[in-house]
């Protein structure tokens, strides 16, 4: 049934954006796979054997986009596609008052920008093949915790994102769908650890000093969170979900943490939850 249905991902070279390119490819789709270096591409089509497509994206670079596209419009012809997901993201991490401007802007320059032009770039093909958006969202586009403003702002402003496009492309019935999942298992923690080491690090020790006790309060509980982590295939099955139903849900939340999240946040009046969240942390 998905046989030669065209797909593209954005962010496969690990994680969540691997699974998915792995599983869609064996459902049968043509996926084509979004990474930023050629060897990530290689690596990935030897664990696809052959059944996934790599192609180079960089979110952020408008050039990349265009030839992405290109390439997959030579391929996929007059079918167009069944749907993209936009997956590609980074965590950028440390307290709003000290952190650079610069971090705050490559944090919105992936997460939200990059998927808005993505998403310009790629609907012509969807408009064209009855295909449909899946955006990757998280919990925390719903729930806000400290030292992870940057990110937590980006997935916000991408739930935002995703209501828009699915009013404004009602009209063509182009579904758009956002994923909320809770910890997934993947090097995003690792990377955005080494990330937020180095902005602190740069920042004057009278800066540091300031957040040193919520910032290891913060790492204690991220640690733990990661003990507790879901599979990447526990997403990449919901995306499947997501890319083959016959009416998609809006939102899909994915991971025990994340179903329990959704539902204190809709359930708690805030200043409780301000309240729950710090003393969880200790602070
Ligand atoms: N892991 C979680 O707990 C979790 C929870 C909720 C939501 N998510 C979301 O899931 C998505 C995937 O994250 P992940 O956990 O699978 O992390 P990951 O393994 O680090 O994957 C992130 C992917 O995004 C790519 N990427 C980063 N910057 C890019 C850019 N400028 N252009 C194109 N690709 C870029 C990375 O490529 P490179 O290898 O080239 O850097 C990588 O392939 C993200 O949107 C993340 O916010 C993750």
């Amino acid at each position: 049934m998905t046989s030669e249905r065209g797909v593209v991902i954005t962010g496969a070279s690990s994680g969540i954006g691997e699974a998915c390119a792995l599983f869609l490819g064996n459902l049968g789709y043509r996926v084509f796979a979004g990474v930023r270096r050629e060897r990530d591409g290689e690596a990935l089509n030897r664990m696809a054997s052959g059944r996934v497509t790599p192609i180079l994206i960089d979110v952020t670079e408008p050039d990349s986009i265009a030839s992405a596209r290109d390439f997959v419009c030579s391929q996929v012809g007059p079918a167009g596609l069944a749907g993209l997901v936009n997956n590609a993201g980074i965590v950028v991490a440390g307290p709003l008052e000290i952190l650079p401007m610069a971090a705050l802007r490559t944090q919105f320059e992936v997460n939200v920008l990059g998927q808005i032009a993505v998403t310009q770039a790629f609907l012509p093909l969807l408009r064209q093949g009855g295909g449909r958006v899946i955006n990757m969202g998280s919990i925390s586009g719903k729930l806000a915790l400290p030292l992870l403003g940057p990110y937590a702002a980006s997935k916000f402003a991408l739930e935002a994102i995703t209501d828009v496009l699915r009013l404004e492309l009602r009209q063509w019935a182009i579904p758009v769908t956002i994923i909320e999942p809770g910890t997934v298992g993947t090097p995003i923690w690792q990377k955005s650890g080494h990330a937020a080491d180095e902005v602190v690090r740069s920042l004057p020790s009278s800066a540091q000093a300031l957040y040193r006790q919520l910032i290891s309060a913060v790492e204690r509980k991220l640690e733990k969170a990661a003990g507790r982590a879901v599979p990447p295939e526990h997403v990449a099955r919901v995306v499947a979900r997501a890319l083959a139903a016959r009416r998609p849900r809006t939102h899909y939340v994915v991971g025990r943490d994340a179903k329990l999240l959704t539902i204190l946040v809709k359930l708690l009046p805030v200043r409780m939850r301000d309240r729950l969240i710090l003393s969880v942390l200790g602070c």
